[in-house]
C-alpha cells in the first residue's frame, strides 16, 4: 500500500513537473534578468549594473500582484496596460503568453511564448553587443490559426524601471527648431510620446529616450537607462505609472489607424528597442549608443567625413553652371573636399524654379545646365573636390510628368482628393506599392551607374502623409498604409546600398525629420536643422547628441543674418559651433570677405586636425545650456584618452556677467595635456596657450576662459567662444 502511494505521488509529481530558469541577458557592464516557468508568463527581474553569479542567486524579485510580465498581453490582466492586444480570427479579444521554450544563438536569446489555446507564437528576441552595453530587443508574432489575426496592439518591448525619483529625458521640437532637450520627473499617469507625421519622425518628437534613476540626471555620474526606438515611421513610447509606483515603458510602432492582418502563416516582426544602461550619467549613455551606433547602425560609421559646401542657403533654386563652378572653386580654395548641389537642379517639361513643381522629374534643366551632371563632374575634378547632388525621391508635384503618368502613385484615400502640401502642389509616393519602391530605387540607380563619380547624395523628405490612404493596398489593408510605407521605403534603402555601398547619403527631411537609428543604417548622416543659427544649434546639437554622434550630426556655417532666425552672430562662433558636429559651410562663400574667407580656411585645416577626435571620440558633456548659466560647453576625448577637443560657447552676453569655470572630464587623471587654442581670433594667445596641466587639475578645478575675444576694436562681438584642443606628453 505504501509502496503504491509513493509512486501514484512520484507519477503525479513528473506529469506536473515545470522547468525554470534565470535567463541573464548580459553585456560588459550591463544585466538584464527574466525568470521563466515553462508553462507561465516570462516574469521581469531586473535591468541595471552587471551582476555577479552571487548576485544573480540573490535577487529580490519584484513582487508586483501580476505586474511583471515580461510581454503583457490583453484579456487576462484587463487593467495592467499591454505590450500585445489582437482580435483572434474568431473574434476572441483575449491572448494568453505561456513560455514554450528559450533558446540561445550567439548572441541572440529567443524566449518563445505561445497561447495555450489558439496557435499564436510570440518569440521575444534579445540580441547583445557586450563591448557597447547595448541590447537590442524586439517582438516576433506568428499566426498559426486558420485565418487572418488583427494585431491592435504590437509593442517591440516592455521595461519595467524601478519605483523611485525617476526622471524622464526627452526631446521635442518643431521643424527649425528640433530636439530641445526636456527633462522631468516621472509622475504617477501615463507620459506619451508620439509621432503621426507618416514619412518622417524627429521633427516634433524623437523616439529616443532617457531615464535616470535617482533625480534629475547628471550629465556624467548617476545611474541611467537609454531607450531608442528604431524605427523610420509613426511610434509611440508610452511610460505608465501605476499603483505599484513602478513605471512601465513600453516602446513600439503607433498602432494609431494602423491595426494590422496578419495572415495565416504570416509573421510581424516589430522594430528594435535598444537599450542600454549607465553608471555614468547621461553622456555615458550617450558614449554606449555612440560606439554601438557607429560601429553596428550607421552607414560608414568607420570612416572620416568630408568637409563640404552645400549650395542651398548660398543660391536656394537658382542653380546654374557658373555658379556651381564658383561655389567649388571657393570651397576648394578653402580647403573643402565636396561640393552639394542642392534643390533646383531637375525637370524638363517642368523646371524646377521654386517649391511648386517637378519633383519626381529626374532630369537635369538643360537650361540652368547646358552640360549636364558630366559638366559639374568635370568642374569637381578641375577644383581637386567630390561632387554630391540633392534628391528628393518619396514625393512628387502634380505639376510634373511623373505626375501625369502615374496619378496612382500617389498617397490619397480612394474617393478624396490628394491634399497638397509644399508649394501648394507637393504629394507624398505610395511606397507601400511595388512600383513606387522601383522608382525610388530607379532615382539613384540611373544617377550612380550613369556617373559613378557622384560622391554624395542629400536625400530630402518635405511632406509628412496628410491623408491617409493608399490607391495601392486594398480596402482591407488600408490601415496598414503607415507600416507598409515604411517597409517599401526600407526595400529600397536596402536596395541602394546593396548596389552602391559606397555613396555617402545624408538623410534630410525638411532639416532634423529623419534622426533614428532606424534610419541611419542606410545614411551617413542627417541634417540636424535648417535653422542654421549658431547659438540656437548649440540646444539643438546639445539634444541630438543625447544618442547621434557628432560624426552623424551635419553642422554647417552659414551667413548672416541668419536666414531662420535672423540673428547675427560673429563668424568665429559659427566656426566654433559647427566644427563641433560634421562640419561643413551652407553660404555664397561670392559673398563673404578675404579676411572671412581666410578665417574659414584656418578653421578648415583645423578640424581635418581634429576631425578623428570629434567624429570617432568620446563625448562628455559639461555645462548644459538648457541650465541658462550663460555657457554651453562639451569635450570629445579619444579612446586612448591621449587627445581632447573641449568647446567653450557663450550663450548670452552681459557685461560683467561671471560665467561658472567649467570641470572637463574623460580625461587620464595622471597624464599632463598641453593646451593649444583653435580657431583664435584674439591678437594675443591666452595665457594657457602651450602650458600644460594635469588630467586631474582639469577634471576637478577646471580652467578659466577670458570671457570675451579680444580683438582689434572694431571686430570686438558678443558672441565669444573657444576651442581648445588637448594633447597628452
Ligand atoms: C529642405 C531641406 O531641409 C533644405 O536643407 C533644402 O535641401 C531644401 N529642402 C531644398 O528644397
Amino acid at each position: 500500500m505504501r509502496k503504491k502511494i509513493t509512486l501514484s505521488f512520484l507519477l503525479c509529481l513528473v506529469a506536473t513537473m515545470t522547468w525554470a530558469e534565470q535567463v541573464v541577458i548580459e553585456t560588459r557592464n550591463v544585466s538584464m534578468v527574466l525568470d521563466i516557468v515553462k508553462g507561465a508568463q516570462p516574469q521581469y527581474v531586473y535591468f541595471g549594473a552587471k551582476l555577479n553569479t552571487q548576485e544573480l542567486q540573490h535577487l529580490q524579485k519584484p513582487e508586483m500582484f501580476g505586474r511583471m510580465n515580461a510581454y503583457p498581453a490583453y484579456g487576462l490582466n484587463t487593467p495592467a496596460e499591454a505590450a500585445l492586444a489582437m482580435r483572434h480570427s474568431d473574434g476572441n479579444l483575449s491572448t494568453a503568453l505561456e513560455v514554450e521554450g528559450v533558446q540561445r544563438a550567439g548572441n541572440i536569446t529567443t524566449i518563445q511564448l505561445k497561447d495555450p489555446a489558439y496557435p499564436i507564437i510570440v518569440n521575444m528576441k534579445y540580441r547583445t553587443f557586450p563591448e557597447e552595453d547595448m541590447i537590442e530587443a524586439w517582438t516576433e508574432i506568428t499566426n498559426n490559426e486558420k485565418q487572418a489575426v488583427t494585431l491592435t496592439t504590437f509593442a517591440s518591448a516592455m521595461l519595467p524601471i524601478r519605483r523611485g525619483n525617476v526622471w524622464l529625458s526627452h526631446f521635442y521640437g518643431s521643424w527649425a527648431n528640433e530636439t530641445q532637450l526636456v527633462e522631468e520627473p516621472i509622475t504617477p499617469g501615463q507620459k506619451v510620446i508620439v509621432n503621426k507625421d507618416g514619412t518622417r519622425n524627429s521633427h516634433t518628437n524623437h523616439a529616443e529616450v532617457m531615464f535616470s534613476l535617482d533625480g534629475k540626471g547628471q550629465e556624467n555620474c548617476g545611474q541611467v537607462i537609454g531607450a531608442a526606438l528604431c524605427y523610420s515611421g509613426n511610434y509611440r513610447l508610452k511610460v505608465t505609472t501605476d499603483d505599484t509606483e513602478y513605471h512601465y515603458f513600453f516602446a513600439g510602432i503607433n498602432e494609431d489607424n494602423s491595426e494590422y492582418h496578419l495572415k495565416k502563416g504570416e509573421t510581424f516582426v516589430t522594430p528594435k528597442l535598444a537599450l542600454t544602461f549607465s553608471q555614468q550619467g547621461l553622456s555615458g549613455v550617450s558614449r554606449n549608443f555612440h560606439k554601438w551606433g557607429r560601429k553596428y547602425m550607421l552607414a560608414h560609421g568607420d570612416k572620416e567625413r568630408k568637409i563640404l559646401l552645400n549650395s542651398w542657403e548660398g543660391v536656394y533654386f537658382d542653380i546654374n553652371q557658373k555658379g556651381m563652378d564658383q561655389m567649388m572653386e571657393d570651397i576648394a580654395s578653402m580647403g573643402g573636399e565636396l561640393f552639394v548641389m542642392d534643390d533646383g537642379w531637375f525637370g524638363d517639361k517642368y523646371p524646377r524654379k521654386t517649391d511648386n513643381s517637378s519633383l519626381g522629374d529626374w532630369v537635369v534643366d538643360k537650361n540652368k545646365l547646358p552640360e549636364g551632371i558630366e559638366g559639374l563632374l568635370r568642374d569637381a575634378k578641375k577644383h581637386g573636390i567630390k561632387f554630391g547632388i540633392w534628391i528628393e525621391p518619396e514625393m512628387a508635384n502634380t505639376t510634373s510628368e511623373l505626375y501625369e503618368a502615374h496619378p496612382d502613385w500617389i498617397v490619397k484615400a480612394p474617393k478624396r482628393d490628394a491634399i497638397l502640401g509644399r508649394g501648394g502642389t507637393q504629394v507624398v509616393l505610395d511606397l507601400s506599392n511595388p512600383k513606387v519602391q522601383d522608382f525610388v530605387f530607379s532615382i539613384v540607380d540611373n544617377l550612380l551607374t550613369k556617373y559613378p563619380e557622384i560622391d554624395y547624395i542629400k536625400w530630402d523628405a518635405n511632406m509628412p502623409i496628410l491623408n491617409h490612404g493608399s490607391q495601392y493596398l486594398t480596402m482591407n489593408e488600408q490601415s496598414h498604409l503607415y507600416i507598409e510605407y515604411h517597409r517599401g521605403f526600407e526595400k529600397a534603402c536596402q536596395r541602394i546600398r546593396a548596389k552602391f555601398p559606397d555613396v555617402t547619403i545624408q538623410a534630410c527631411a525638411s532639416g532634423g525629420g529623419r534622426a533614428n537609428w532606424g534610419v541611419l543604417p542606410y545614411f551617413d548622416e542627417f541634417w540636424v536643422s535648417d535653422n542654421t543659427d549658431a547659438l540656437q544649434r548649440i540646444y539643438m546639437q546639445w539634444g541630438t547628441s543625447y544618442f547621434f554622434p557628432a560624426i552623424a550630426m551635419a553642422s554647417h556655417i552659414s551667413a548672416t543674418p541668419n536666414h531662420t532666425v535672423f540673428r547675427t552672430t560673429a563668424l568665429k562662433y559659427r566656426i566654433d559651433v559647427a566644427m563641433s558636429g560634421r562640419l561643413g559651410m551652407e553660404i555664397q562663400p561670392r559673398n563673404m570677405t578675404d579676411d572671412e574667407k581666410e578665417l574659414c580656411r584656418k578653421a578648415i585645416a583645423e578640424y581635418k586636425q581634429i576631425r578623428p577626435i570629434v567624429q570617432f571620440g568620446n563625448i562628455y558633456r559639461l555645462v548644459s545650456p538648457y541650465d541658462k548659466k550663460g555657457l554651453a560647453s562639451l569635450m570629445y576625448v579619444t579612446d586612448q584618452q591621449d587627445k581632447a577637443v573641449f568647446y567653450w560657447w557663450k550663450t548670452e552676453s552681459f557685461q560683467n556677467e561671471h560665467l561658472p569655470r567649467v570641470k572637463m572630464a574623460g580625461l587620464d587623471a595622471n597624464r599632463m595635456y598641453k593646451v593649444h587654442e583653435l580657431n583664435r581670433i584674439d591678437l594675443k594667445p591666452m595665457s594657457i596657450e602651450g602650458k600644460s596641466f594635469s588630467g586631474a587639475y582639469l577634471m576637478n578645478h577646471g580652467l578659466d576662459m577670458p570671457y570675451r575675444n579680444e580683438t582689434e576694436w572694431s571686430k570686438k562681438n558678443d558672441w565669444s567662444s573657444r576651442v581648445l584642443l588637448l594633447e597628452a606628453e
